[in-house]
């Protein structure tokens, strides 16, 4: 019979970890919220004792969220094991996560101890979180570069400390597939403890083989998977949850295992945590990449068009993803408008619809037509707007490779137009340059990417910048059919979100 194997989300935790992609409460509810829809068995939340911010934002979740267990995670510490139980206790069914090192890189290196005194804390560490909850998961950090006599040792005493569930992770994504999918079949041999509990992998993406791994962990007897919305989370990722639900679903008699995960809604979480988190999805990334679906050779086309089979392994409806032929002009009123977004599954309340609606006049009347791609772009950005301390009213730029390129910007700050000009090393430094005056603060410029969401000459354009604000990073997002007014837009929600968190302390 089918196994059924657990999904441990991790994105709001491990995936939050990315430079820049900090949640706050709000958002990491709505991430949640959505996570419930898809699915997913465990969300883990976030890591309470991190600072007084991710304990509330993760209580709100324990909270708020029904169907999920609800997991925080501690290190294999009292103090963060009473942190992260003050967090998940509101949950219907809460987790507590407890992680040590395991492996004698990070005994020796690391945490400066021997292996003996490592095993007894991490037994106290369970023990301690059993007072409080009965599900406690234990990770080994470091698990595929660990001692594997040491690992078992370690696996069967928290076991036998209480650990209802018991993680394997490739901390730093070392794991080969072969060897990874070896292992956990020989620790399922050697702890028989393991077969009381739920056994788990944590696999990152250093060598690009994150999902290989989780998937011959699951052909070995691992339970439960755990991994991350698009792949994202510390240096090159986690294993992304929509491709190993993909390859289960799509190849049921190699796995004999299913998962809960709705994957209609698939596409739906990948765009929205991409949004919310400003990460952007690489145009061919498997499932959820613009281009997983799209066929440009000539025998692929005549293929496609000829039964879909020959060149397709998965339905594009299957994880959600519909082709809208609704075209919008700046003559489509506002029910043609509402009728679109809902064929698009945007429920917003009137005020939201209000300003999508007043920035879908503003494309349209650049731009002759108005795709769903467009309209899920500026739905997005739209409602992932922080409090506008400043926001973006005009711009005009100079430049060519003869003269020294100038701008002059226009924001707005309580009703007020401020405008200051400025001379760059093109047009789109001058505007920048222009934005840092008026907000009279600077930052510097990590990250700037610009896409054309659709095609065309009039095409709308995401411009995204990841920028340091005194010391921290934050990201910003803009759209426009120009590109110039798209990369302003972003730089000014940056600097939104640099005010939003630091309050109205603004000059
Ligand atoms: O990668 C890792 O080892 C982790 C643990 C905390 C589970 O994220
Ligand atoms: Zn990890």
């Amino acid at each position: 019979m089918a196994r059924k194997i657990y999904v441990f989300d991790t994105t709001l935790r491990d995936g939050e970890q990315v430079p820049g992609a900090k949640l706050n409460k709000r958002q990491k509810l709505e991430i949640a919220e959505q996570l419930a829809r898809l699915g997913v068995d465990i969300i883990e939340a976030g890591f309470p004792c991190s600072s007084p911010e991710d304990l509330q934002a993760v209580k709100a979740v324990a909270e708020q969220v029904k169907g999920p267990v609800i997991a925080g995670l501690a290190r294999a510490l009292p103090q963060d094991i009473d942190i992260a139980w003050e967090a998940v206790k509101p949950a219907e069914r809460p987790r507590i996560h407890v992680f040590l090192g395991s492996s004698d890189i990070h005994l020796q290196k690391k945490l400066r101890r021997d292996r003996e005194s490592a095993l007894e804390q991490a037994v106290e560490a369970v023990k301690y979180a059993k007072k409080y909850c009965n599900d406690v998961e234990y990770s080994t950090e470091d698990a595929s570069r660990t001692d594997f006599e040491y690992l078992c040792r370690v696996v069967d005493a928290v076991i036998k400390a209480g650990a209802t569930v018991v993680n394997i992770p490739d901390t730093v994504g070392y794991a080969i597939p072969e060897e990874f999918g070896a292992m956990i079949a020989k620790l399922k041999e050697k702890v028989p403890a393991l077969n009381n509990i739920i056994l788990s992998v944590h696999c990152h993406n250093d060598l690009g083989l994150a999902v290989a791994n989780t998937l011959a962990a699951i052909r070995n007897g691992a339970q439960q998977i755990e991994c991350t919305v698009n792949g994202i989370g510390e240096r090159a990722g986690n294993a992304a949850l929509e491709e190993i639900v993909m390859a289960m679903k799509v190849r049921p008699a190699f796995y004999d295992a299913y998962t809960n995960i709705n994957t209609k809604e698939i596409y739906r979480t990948s765009r929205m945590v991409s949004r919310i988190m400003n990460i952007p999805v690489q145009p061919n990334k498997a499932i959820v990449g613009s281009n997983a679906f799209a066929h440009s050779s000539g025998i692929h086309q005549d293929g496609i068009l000829k039964d879909r089979s020959t060149y397709e392994i998965i339905r594009p409806e299957d994880v959600g993803i519909k082709a809208h032929k609704l075209v919008l002009t700046a003559r489509s009123g506002r029910s043609a408008l509402r009728y679109q977004l809902k064929e698009l599954g945007f429920e917003l309340q009137e005020e939201q619809f209000e300003r999508v609606y007043q920035r879908f006049l503003n494309v349209a009347d650049r731009k002759k037509e108005v795709t769903s791609e467009d309209l899920k772009t500026i739905v997005e950005v739209e409602l992932t707007k922080v409090p506008e301390t400043f926001s973006f009213f005009s711009l005009q730029t100079m430049s060519g490779n003869t003269i020294l390129p100038m701008a002059s910007v226009t924001l707005l700050k309580d009703e007020e137009k401020i405008t200051e000009s400025a001379v760059g090393n093109g047009p789109v430094d001058a505007v920048f340059k222009c934005i840092e005056k008026i907000v009279k603060k600077t930052a510097k410029l990590h990250d700037y990417d610009l896409k054309a969401v659709t095609t065309g000459t009039d095409a709308l354009a995401e411009a995204m910048v990841r920028v340091e604000i005194d010391g921290t990073l934050y990201s910003g997002i803009g759209t426009s059919p120009d590109v110039i007014e798209a990369s302003a837009r972003a730089y000014v929600n940056a600097f939104n979100r640099h005010f939003a968190k630091n309050g109205e302390n603004h000059p």
